[in-house]
This record gives C-alpha cells, structure tokens and sequence, in this order.
C-alpha cells in the first residue's frame, strides 16, 4: 500500500486544507478497506455517467472515450490483482478516479462534473445490493427445489407432527417439507418486492440538490438497468432503505433457515433418528469415536444471529440521522455486506444439506404412532358416529388416553371393552381411525396433511418453479 500523500492535504478535496489529517484520523475516515468491493459497480456507473456527460455536450465525446477506456484499463488492473488500494484516497470512489487521471490524464478530471461521491456511493452501494437481491432469489429458488424433491420421495410417509414440541397428530414428511417450501416461497418474493422497489437510479442527485448541468438521468439510469431516476435529489443521496429491506428480508429468511436447522439437529440425534445427514454436513469428535455431529446445522441455526445483528445496527445507524448525508452512513456497508456473505453461504450449505438429507421412513412412521397422535380422530369419529358434542367426545377420548396411560399401551392397544367401559357407545369400526395411515389420509381439507393434497401442492410447486 503506498500512502505518500498521508501527511499533504488530500489530493482529490484538499484545496483549502494547509496540513493532511492524523494518522488516527485516517484510520477512522477511510473506508477503502472494505468499500473496494464495489469496484465493479463504481466503474459501471463512472462509464455511465461518462457517456451520458458526452452526450448531453457536457464534457467531450473524446475525453469521454478516454475516460470510458481508462476505466477499463483500473477494471483490468484490480481483478488481476495489479492495483495499488490507497488508504490516503479514502474509499473506492477516490481510489478509481485518481488511478484513472494517473493513467489518461487531464480528461480524467472531468469525470466528476455533475456529480458528488454522495450519489456515487448510494448508485454504487445500490447496484450491489440489487445484485444480492438477485443471488439471494436464485439461491432460494434452489433450495425450494431440494425441499420439492425430499416431499416428492415421501409426499405420504407418516411422521409426527408436533405443537410445544409434543407430538400432536399424525403428519406425512412431503407435508413438513412443503411447509418449508411456503417459507422460502415468501422470501423468495421479499427479495423480489425489495429489488422492483430499489430499482430507481440515484446518480444525478449529486451533493443532494441536483445539479445545474444538463443532465440526462434517464440514459444511465437505463445504461444501468434502473426502472427509472430517482425523483428526489435530498432522498437519493440519504435513503438506504434499500440496504434495510435487503437485511430484513435475510433476516427472515435466515431465521427460516435457523428453524430448519434447529429441526435437524434435533431429528438427527440418537434419541430421534428421524434423518440421516450425510458425511459431507457432519463432523466427527477428536475424543468420541461414535459421534457424528451436526455442525453444519448448527452454524446455521446460529448465523442469524450475525445477520439480524447487522439490521439492527443499520437501523442504529439510520435512525437519528438528518438529511441528507451524514459520514455516518459509511458504516452501512461492512453491515450488508457480512449480512449478504453470511446468507449465500447459509442457503448454499442448506440447500446441499437437504439434498441429501436421508429420512428414516420405518422410524418416522413408530414414532407417528406412539404418543397418543390419533387421539384428535378418536374425538372425531365420537362426534361423526355418535353424534357426540366434541366437547364430550374432548372428554371420552380423554379419559381413554388417562386410561391406556395407565395400561402403558398406545390407544389402538385398547380392547373395546376397556372402551365401552368409558363409553358403551364405542364399536370395532372405532380401530379403523387410530391408525397413523388412515388419519393423515383423512385430513384432506385444503392445505392439510392428506398425501393427495401434499401432491396437489407439490405439482403447483413445480409448476411455478419449472
Ligand atoms: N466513503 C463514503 C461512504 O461510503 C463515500 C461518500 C463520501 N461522501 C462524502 N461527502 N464524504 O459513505
């Protein structure tokens, strides 16, 4: 790194500062550390501006040309490594025009007419936000498919469905997956939502009040695929809603992905077994040779944490500030860009995770009939055949769940004696309800757990995601 300029005043702005700042100074100001990230989108949107400026007359068609080849030429020189990072120039924007005028000269000076690195940054930081917002739907559209594939396998295998993490009623493991496939399906459509709502181009706003130069807006917010300009110079250069919605929808999204793992982590222990991970998502123990652990959920359970932290610190740093900008927001982009690292690499390990996840189909299904799952049905069929109030069929099902309690067998062991004991109405055609099988077949309402309605949604699925 050379930082010749340290102790002079700053070449780019320094024209009324006798004396260069402190060296601590420096170190807090300078944002290029991490900020070179945006190299590529600070590029596209110079190019952008460059040609916009030739055509509307404000700079020349040739200086034009040079900067739009020099520009290249930096683009070249950072992706092979072969660029020199300034602390002293401050941050990406000042890094990339300074190397520009090195290389072609006077017209490299030009190509800040017209324009602050206030809109600078919030077109730059925009583009790569938007760019997140695009790996985010593919990676969930990805995920969405391995889901679809582990409900399509078992769209009616039988497993216990659970409230307080109790078993409840009987459920089929193609119905738990498309529960996640719904969940990622709104996350999918809140990066959507985000990216229709940030897709307005900032550049042109300059400082914060516009400029008096001819502007062309609506050529580079078309050169860079914006919808349109933004309509509100002040809001251009202060808003970073975009980067909030962005980290709001991974937190949502990775709290989904925290739910899911917490659900394996606690299906792949030896007390469950309900799921298999493969070798490739677990980790083995230095001191116990029987262990297979399941890291991979676990970190996932946990990288939330990381993303929910940084909207909260977005939001910290957003909230007391005046318009329009403030150096303040320099500090979005560490925040959003841990958040976005933190979330591909999420969906990518859950995604291969799912894929070849392994469900234990013969232990699912004793474990569905354990735990008194079919109690619900056993209250049903009172209410259906004997045209009992479900209040007191709530009742008799429950004195006869008391009652193979204290037998220590599941209701389906009951003799109908024992039941005609708590109720003389009971017949046979009652055992016919207590089965696992029978009673997710028979949740066929909409959106219920009934093999043919999972089917129903699985190939709706499908469609949408062909
Ligand atoms: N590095 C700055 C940031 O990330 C760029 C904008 C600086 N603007 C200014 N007027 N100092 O926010």
């Amino acid at each position: 790194m050379t930082d010749a300029s340290k102790s002079s005043a700053n070449a780019m702005w320094g024209g009324r500062f006798a004396e260069g700042p402190d060296a601590i100074m420096t170190a807090i100001n300078a944002s290029i550390g991490f900020d070179q990230r945006l190299y590529a989108q600070d590029i596209a949107g110079s190019r952008a501006h460059a040609a916009m400026l030739a055509a509307t007359g404000i700079i020349t068609s040739s200086d034009a040309a040079a900067i739009g080849e020099g520009l290249l030429t930096v683009l070249s020189e950072i992706e092979s490594g072969n660029f020199t990072f300034s602390t002293a120039l401050e941050d990406i924007h000042l890094n990339v025009e300074s190397r520009l005028t090195e290389i072609i000269g006077e017209p490299g000076k030009r190509l800040h007419t017209a324009r602050s690195r206030n809109d600078q940054v919030a077109l730059d930081f925009r583009l790569w936000v938007r760019d997140q917002c695009d790996a985010a739907i593919r990676g969930l559209t990805d995920l969405m498919r391995a889901f679809l594939a582990q409900a399509e396998a078992g769209a009616d295998w039988v497993m216990p469905g659970f409230t307080h993490l109790q078993t409840a009623q009987p459920v089929t493991w193609g119905h738990h997956m498309m529960a996640y496939v719904e969940m990622f399906a709104r996350d999918r459509s809140r990066f959507e939502d985000a990216r229709r709502r940030m897709n307005e181009c900032p550049l042109g706003a300059a400082a914060l009040a516009g400029t008096s130069f001819p502007l062309n807006r609506d050529m580079t917010a078309q050169a860079l695929g914006f919808d349109r300009p933004t309509a509100n110079s002040l809001d251009s250069v202060s808003d970073r809603d975009f980067a909030l919605e962005f980290l709001a929808a991974s937190s949502i999204c990775a709290m989904h992905l925290s739910r899911f793992a917490e659900e394996l982590v606690i299906w792949s222990s030896a007390q469950f077994r309900f799921v298999r991970l493969s070798d490739k998502w677990t980790t083995g123990s230095s001191i116990m040779p029987q262990k297979k652990n399941p890291d991979a959920a676990e970190l996932l359970r946990a990288k939330l944490g990381r993303i929910l932290g940084a909207t909260v610190a977005l939001f910290t740093i957003m909230k007391g500030l005046p318009l329009t900008y403030s150096k303040d927001m320099q500090e979005d982009k560490e925040q959003v860009f841990d958040a976005a690292d933190t979330l591909m690499l999420g969906l990518a390990a859950m995604t291969g995770m799912v894929g070849d996840l392994t469900a234990n189909r013969e232990v699912l299904k004793s474990a569905a009939a354990s735990g008194f799952s079919t109690a619900t049905d056993l209250a049903d069929w009172l209410v259906q055949r004997l045209d009992l109030p479900f209040r007191q069929a709530h009742h008799v099902t429950g004195s006869l769940v008391a009652l193979a309690e204290a037998q220590g067998c599941d209701l389906p062991d009951l003799t109908l004696a024992d039941m005609n004991a708590v109720h003389p109405g009971i017949t046979q055609d009652v055992y016919s309800v207590l089965g696992v099988e029978n009673s997710v077949r028979s949740r066929v309402s909409y959106g219920g757990t009934a093999p043919d309605q999972v089917r129903v949604q699985i190939s709706r699925w499908k469609s949408v995601l062909s």
